[in-house]
């Protein structure tokens, strides 16, 4: 039986705010979809000449109309949401079955403003935006969390998700309740194919209550399950080629290598925090409240550092001025790390109350600021800026007000994500405008270079080319002069391949 026992919410102002319908959204003629902009901040004249990158982004947030997974380009166009999924989290192209996949947590919850876990379901879908597979925590009780859904190179058979159980326990070390909650962290290895548990750690057997940055007084009580003290708070897990684990703990500022091959998960080292097996070499190095820790090679690990926190809607701590990517490294020897590379906000600058990423591919890195829904991509050796963008318009209200969000920010190419929508391009016409528009967009389909318009006098027969005109983003306007009564769009590929055909619409224009 399910249980309602997750922390209904860290309470607050933040979830009260009012969903602000259609605010801010972009609108298209020829389809219903109504997305925040992608604001583009700054663009170097180096970055993506060809515009060929997309960035995957979850918005969640009170002025989100349509809570959506979304795929935008370089140039700030939207390339694919649905609204159909809903709120999602953590929306990436990883490699399962040896094909590119949209892998996504689906379900209620906000990590920047609602509950900071979740409970729901990991999905993967194929390129024709279809659902592959759903992979689930197995813990007796509560759902899948949303902060971690990451495939396991380079097998890519098995995954890592993150899941929350409250369970009863003495806090009274800590001045809370001795007959108290406690919110476990859990985190699992999955088996996409079967769903089998492979590896299950839970925090409360590992890591001790004093380890946490949190106190009662501050954040979740611990005198109710609803209230269950979240000590430790896991948001991220990596595995390395040895067979061991990384896991980031928001709460503890700390970084745990967990050894995978004994069965037991029994902690190799912690790195940060107050029981650090490392020290660290400069005050730079050193991380609060961070996310999304990830190897690159044996010593190397990059890690959003958010710098702040914020519980409910009462308690903000802020350690440093702004939240930033970075690169660490280890000296096992010396047992020391030191900052090798940092990668700061730009052009806006505040602290990350909550979430965020820091992401490599190849020689870029692409940094999320969560509570901050703002985008950078940095060259990793030169840490200069090369791109800039924020979910929204740039707001600074929206982002005080937790109204718009983003968990991570990750990147693909079209040439990794080839989206072949199985729906056909939409179409609509507008006669009140001039000679006629024909307006069309075909949501999720990246290969689209140029949409040919084709009309004839009765719907049978709409088989004269008008025009041919590129495309030019998530909706395309044709000008409608010279059309017959009847039209319909196909989409051509860059080598003339037709990729679809919107249905035949009538005009209601004077052939
Ligand atoms: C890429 O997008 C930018 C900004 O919208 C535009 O100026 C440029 O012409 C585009 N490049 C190509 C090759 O389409
Ligand atoms: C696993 O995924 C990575 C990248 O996501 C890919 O480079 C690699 O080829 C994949 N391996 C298999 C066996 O599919
Ligand atoms: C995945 O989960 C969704 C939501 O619970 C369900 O509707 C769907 O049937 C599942 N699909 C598969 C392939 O397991
Ligand atoms: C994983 O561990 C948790 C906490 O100890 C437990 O509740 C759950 O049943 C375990 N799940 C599996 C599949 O062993
Ligand atoms: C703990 O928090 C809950 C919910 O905010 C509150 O109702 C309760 O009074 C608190 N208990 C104590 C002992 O502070
Ligand atoms: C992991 O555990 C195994 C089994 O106890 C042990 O042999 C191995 O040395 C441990 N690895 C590390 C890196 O501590
Ligand atoms: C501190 O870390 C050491 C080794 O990493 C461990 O043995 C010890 O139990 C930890 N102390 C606490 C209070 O967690
Ligand atoms: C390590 O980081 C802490 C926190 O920023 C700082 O107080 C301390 O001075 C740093 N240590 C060194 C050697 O810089
Ligand atoms: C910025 O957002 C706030 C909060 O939603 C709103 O009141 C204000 O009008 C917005 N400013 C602009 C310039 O749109
Ligand atoms: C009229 O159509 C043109 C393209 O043919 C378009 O650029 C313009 O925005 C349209 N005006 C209105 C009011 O829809």
């Amino acid at each position: 039986m399910r249980v309602p026992v997750l922390p209904s919410s860290v309470a607050g102002a933040l979830i009260a705010l009012p969903r602000v319908l259609a605010l801010y959204e972009r609108t298209y003629h020829s389809s219903p979809l109504a997305i925040q902009p992608f604001t583009i901040l700054y663009r170097d004249p180096s970055y993506d000449p060809d515009n060929t990158t997309l960035f995957l982004v979850s918005p969640t947030g009170p002025a989100i109309a349509q809570p959506a997974p979304v795929i935008y380009d370089s140039t700030g166009e939207l390339v694919w949401a649905d609204p159909t999924i809903g709120n999602t989290n953590d929306l990436n192209v990883q490699t399962y079955a040896g094909n590119p996949v949209l892998t996504m947590w689906v379900g209620s919850g906000n990590p920047g403003a609602g509950p900071e876990v979740g409970d729901g379901i990991a999905q993967i879908y194929d390129e024709t935006y279809s659902l592959v597979t759903n992979v689930s925590a197995v813990n007796g009780v509560d759902g899948t969390d949303f902060h971690e859904f990451r495939i396991v190179k380079p097998g890519n058979t098995t995954a890592l998700v993150t899941a929350y159980t409250p369970i009863p326990a003495d806090l009274s070390s800590i001045g809370g309740p001795v007959q108290g909650w406690y919110l476990n962290a859990m985190f699992q290895e999955i088996d996409i194919a079967t769903g089998a548990v492979l590896f299950n750690w839970s925090a409360v057997e590992h890591i001790s209550l004093s380890e946490s940055m949190i106190t009662i007084a501050e954040f979740m009580n611990g005198s109710s399950a609803q209230t269950a003290f979240d000590a430790v708070h896991i948001n991220s897990i990596d595995k390395d080629t040895d067979g061991h684990y990384l896991i980031s703990a928001r709460h503890t500022w700390t970084l745990y290598k967990l050894n995978g091959t004994d069965g037991d998960g029994d902690v190799i080292w912690r790195l940060g925090g107050k029981n650090s097996s490392f020290a660290n070499t400069t005050a730079d190095a050193a991380f609060f409240w961070q996310h999304d820790a990830r190897w690159h090679g044996a010593d190397t690990i990059s890690v959003f550092d958010d710098g702040a926190a914020a519980f409910g809607d009462a308690v903000e701590i802020v350690e440093e001025p702004f939240g930033s990517g970075k690169i660490l490294r280890l000296n096992e020897e010396e047992k020391t790390y030191e900052l090798v590379q940092r990668f700061e906000p730009f052009p806006n600058a505040s602290p990350s109350f909550a979430e965020g990423s820091t992401e490599l591919y190849d020689s870029q890195v692409v940094v999320g600021y969560g509570t901050n829904p703002w985008i950078t991509v940095h060259d990793l050796d030169t840490q200069k800026v090369l791109f800039s963008a924020v979910i929204g318009p740039n707001n600074a209200s929206l982002w005080a007000e937790g109204a718009i969000t983003n968990y991570r920010a990750y990147r693909t190419t079209k040439s990794v994500w080839v989206g072949q929508p199985g729906t056909a391009p939409s179409i609509a016409v507008d006669s009140e405008n001039g000679t006629g528009t024909v307006y069309v967009s075909w949501n999720g389909a990246t290969q689209v270079d140029r949409y040919v318009l084709y009309t004839g006098t009765t719907a049978e027969t709409v088989d004269t080319a008008l025009r041919t005109v590129k495309r030019t983003g998530f909706e395309t306007a044709l000008s409608a002069e010279g059309s017959l009564g009847y039209v319909r769009v196909e989409a051509l590929a860059v080598d003339g391949r037709v990729l679809g055909s919107t249905e035949v619409v009538g005009t209601k224009l004077k052939a």
